[in-house]
């Protein structure tokens, strides 16, 4: 059992220790990106506070702790040596959850650009898969000696879809089907760094999809096709190359000009395991007008969390018996997020009635075969929520934004307890 976090959303200090602006601070701070102009310059301050909220873990008892390296405090420019009070940060974090017996687990990758390797195209670049695998070594070359389980890229559908598809995330662009190339380079550039961590002594290398069930909103076959489409785009396009070597049939023609000899050998490049972001699962219909392919329709009849997610612990067991089902070699799974918002309250009965109905579908999956080998609560404090800035509240702990107080809510308690 963990907690997960995110560096931009959490860390602050963007100008401090030689980091360099990403493709989030650009973003953030463009007039009418965020709602109310919010940035993550001070987010919960966690650059000056991680000592405290390694504490708050700590009596909160979980065994692994999910962060993620911000690419620009490592290397500012996306390139080149890397700069040591960066590496510190990490370091100093590392020691600290090893002191008190938690076991570190990075992600790499979690959105923040560096705002250089954006000018010169940023994922739609095959360059930046270079880098980034250049990137991971560093880190590994630092942190390695204490860190064997790491995670590559995280939610490379969501960066691909709302960043470079939609504009709604940075680096805001609006390419539409013309994002595909992001995809490729994405995987391209997990496939070469895993290869650097394992070089390094990693021992389980796991990327972290964001996964969802999709179900077609009828039977009818414009409503089937829809579904289909949409689990292609949103499902299998990441999880079919990295476990079978495949894109699906129906994007190999728009990969291909993008796709050089050996890629998808990288790709595929055997993982230890499956990192799954699970948040709910998503009804398909027949697109409503032209130009579309496939219209997202509201789930009846549940409860809905503060950002409007449809409450479906049930979807998280069929997405795990059906990956299994999917992928004869599916590798052993760790739910790398998992939780909800909520309204600014400490009295969260609705976040422990979240968790406690998904752990229920996570052992049900374990009884039906399913090797799930953790879980990792989104997310131990109320953070910067991208697009939605500080409205929507996540965190076991809830965090005053004013004077960056950190107040465990009941959820909290309930967790504790849970692990006693
Ligand atoms: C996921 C992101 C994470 C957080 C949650 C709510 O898509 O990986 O950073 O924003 O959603």
């Amino acid at each position: 059992m963990g907690v997960s976090t995110a560096g931009y959303q959490i860390e602050g200090a963007v100008a401090e220790g030689g980091r360099g602006p990403s493709i989030w601070d650009t973003f953030s701070h463009t007039p009418g990106r965020t709602l109310n102009g919010d940035t993550g310059d001070v987010a919960c301050d966690h650059y000056h506070r991680w000592e405290e909220d390694l504490d708050l873990m700590a009596e909160l008892g979980v065994g692994a702790y999910r962060f993620s390296v911000a690419w620009p405090r490592i290397q500012p420019d996306g390139t080149g040596a890397p700069n040591p009070d960066g590496l510190d940060f990490y370091d100093r974090l590392v020691d600290g959850l090893a002191a008190r017996g938690i076991t570190a687990v990075p992600t790499l990758f979690h959105w923040d650009l560096p705002q250089a390797l954006e000018d010169r195209d940023g994922w739609l670049s095959r360059e930046t898969a270079l880098r980034f695998a250049e990137y991971a070594g560093h880190v590994a070359d630092r942190l390695g000696d204490r860190v064997t389980r790491w995670i590559t890229l995280n939610e490379p559908v969501v960066h691909m879809a709302q960043g470079y598809a939609w504009g709604t995330h940075a680096p805001g662009r609006t390419l539409n089907l013309e994002a595909l190339p992001v995809a490729h380079h994405q995987l391209l550039g997990h496939g070469l760094a895993a290869r650097q961590l394992r070089e390094r002594g990693a021992t389980e290398v796991m990327i972290t999809n964001n996964c969802t069930p999709v179900s077609p909103a009828s039977d009818s076959e414009v409503d089937q096709v829809a579904a289909m489409l949409y689990d292609g785009f949103h499902n299998r396009l990441f999880n079919d190359p990295v476990l079978t070597g495949k894109y699906p049939e129906f994007l190999e023609e728009g990969l291909a000009p993008v796709i050089q000899d050996g890629d998808l050998e990288i790709i595929a490049t055997p993982l230890d395991a499956l990192g799954i972001n699970y948040y709910n699962p998503t009804l398909v219909g027949a697109p409503t007008s032209e130009g579309e392919m496939f219209d997202l329709r509201p789930i009846e009849g549940v409860p809905t969390t503060a950002f409007g997610w449809p409450v479906v612990p049930e979807g998280l067991h069929e997405l795990l018996t059906g990956l299994k089902n999917t992928y004869e070699n599916l590798p052993p799974v760790y739910i790398t997020e998992n939780g909800c918002s909520t309204d600014d309250v400490l009295d969260d009965q609705f976040r422990i009635d979240y968790l406690d109905g998904h752990l229920g579908a996570v052992k049900r999956a374990i009884q039906d075969g399913v090797d799930v080998r953790g879980y990792f609560v989104w997310s131990l404090l109320d953070n910067f929520e991208w697009a939605e800035g500080y409205s929507q509240r996540f965190g076991l702990v809830r965090v005053d934004f004013k004077t960056l107080t950190r107040t465990p809510r009941a959820s909290f308690r309930w967790l504790r307890d849970a692990l006693r």
